[in-house]
């Protein structure tokens, strides 16, 4: 059954649990056809009370990328995490270490510095390097691992033929909303660049950016070019780290109409969200999300800007067309809005952040968490 968005409280993120189990199903089938490991990219979707419904499918490992994110795979998947951090610290590391299954270092420098504790701290540690493939298709520069200059992963020419001891696995990231076809691609230049490395390591981590629960993503594709790499490198265990593909299109950030003011001809209707506390992809991307009941600016509509209730100038985005004019206390419901955004909302100006709930099976709703001023004020000191 669709959403009721009557029942929900605004501000609040809701995602539906028919569609997220959709999702697993697709990641998961491609996971069993391609005898590879699927974990959870924490970064991209950490809501945690859903965990038990993607255990459910088998999903028990989530990759983490600093000690919150790695303590709460082990808390609340209960597993150790595959941990990759653009950067450990002398305080973090010991940490870190201790609730991970894999430690993957970003450059020579960090491997050199932590590698001689990690058998201090836990025997059954599995170290790998981050390759940087100088390979990306994505276009946006905020999101390409690969961008010049980058300061993620090691390049080939750092590399001599033997790897250093104690490595067991080479780990790349270059996606971002990507294809199976780009991910061919990638492959390629990491298999020139690396291929010469393979058989000294016993994993490879692919990184995350695979889109696969997009609706034009060609999972039988993404299948085949899986289980083309193991043909040709049987003894390696193949990892996947997607995080927005597991929460894709699952869940709404639903807002409403709290004032209209009109300047200069345009009609700005404020909302109590944020852009940018509660939606900031659409600004740094930037892309428009999109409404429910909305359409792009159509001559003739009557057609609104959205306006964030921060006082940041830039908090809005632009144009959208209804078939009536809008009015105060009416719901506004933003699509898509469960991936990268509970996990990089802000208080910025003290706005009250968004509830977070679920839209079950059984067609009910539960309010999972309200946020109030303790939640501002423990940010702060
Ligand atoms: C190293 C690494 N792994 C996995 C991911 C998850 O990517 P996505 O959510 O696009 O699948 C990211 C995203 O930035 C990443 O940097």
């Amino acid at each position: 059954m669709p959403i009721d968005f009557s029942k929900i409280p605004s501000p609040c993120y809701v995602i539906d649990e028919g569609l997220l189990r959709k999702n697993l199903e697709i990641i998961s089938s491609v996971r069993d056809k391609a005898g590879v490991e699927i974990i959870l990219a924490l970064k991209g979707f950490a809501m945690w009370s859903v965990f038990p419904i993607i255990k459910e499918y088998g999903f028990n490992y989530a990759t983490a990328s600093s000690y919150n994110e790695a303590r709460l795979a082990f808390e609340e998947m209960g597993t150790p995490a595959h941990t990759y951090c653009p950067a450990y610290t002398n305080n973090d590391f010991e940490k870190i270490a201790d609730l991970s299954s894999h430690i993957t270092f970003n450059s020579l420098s960090q491997f050199e510095r932590f590698y001689p504790q990690i058998k201090n701290i836990k025997n059954s540690i599995s170290v790998g390097l981050r390759a940087n493939p100088e390979f990306s298709e994505v276009k946006a520069l905020l999101y390409n691992p690969c961008a010049p200059g980058t300061r993620l992963g090691i390049t080939a020419s750092k590399f001599t033929d033997k790897l250093p001891q104690g490595v067991e696995g080479l780990h790349f990231h270059a996606l971002c909303e990507s294809s199976s076809y780009d991910l061919e691609k990638t492959l390629a230049a990491f298999e020139k660049n690396f291929g010469h490395l393979l058989s000294q390591v016993k994993w490879v981590n692919m990184g995350g950016g695979h889109l696969m629960t997009r609706k034009d993503y060609n999972c039988d594709h993404l299948i085949y070019l899986l289980k083309n790499f193991n043909k040709h490198y049987p003894h390696l265990h193949v990892i996947l780290e997607p995080g927005a593909a597991f929460a894709w299109e699952t869940g709404y950030l639903v807002a409403s109409i709290s004032d209209i003011v009109e300047n200069s001809g345009i009609k700005t209707a404020l909302l109590d969200i944020s852009f940018t506390a509660h939606m900031p992809d659409c600004l740094e991307m930037p892309y428009k999300p999109l409404i429910l009941k909305a359409v792009d600016e159509e001559p003739g509509k009557p057609t609104y800007r959205f306006g964030g209730n921060s006082c940041l100038s830039g908090d809005y985005m632009g144009n959208w067309s209804f078939d009536h004019e809008l009015e105060i206390g009416e719901k506004i419901i933003f699509n898509d809005m469960i991936h990268y955004t509970m996990v990089k909302t802000t208080t910025f100006n003290g706005v009250q952040h968004p509830s977070i709930g679920i839209w079950n099976n059984e067609s009910e709703f539960r309010l999972i968490k309200e946020f109030g001023y303790e939640d501002y004020k423990n940010r702060l000191s």
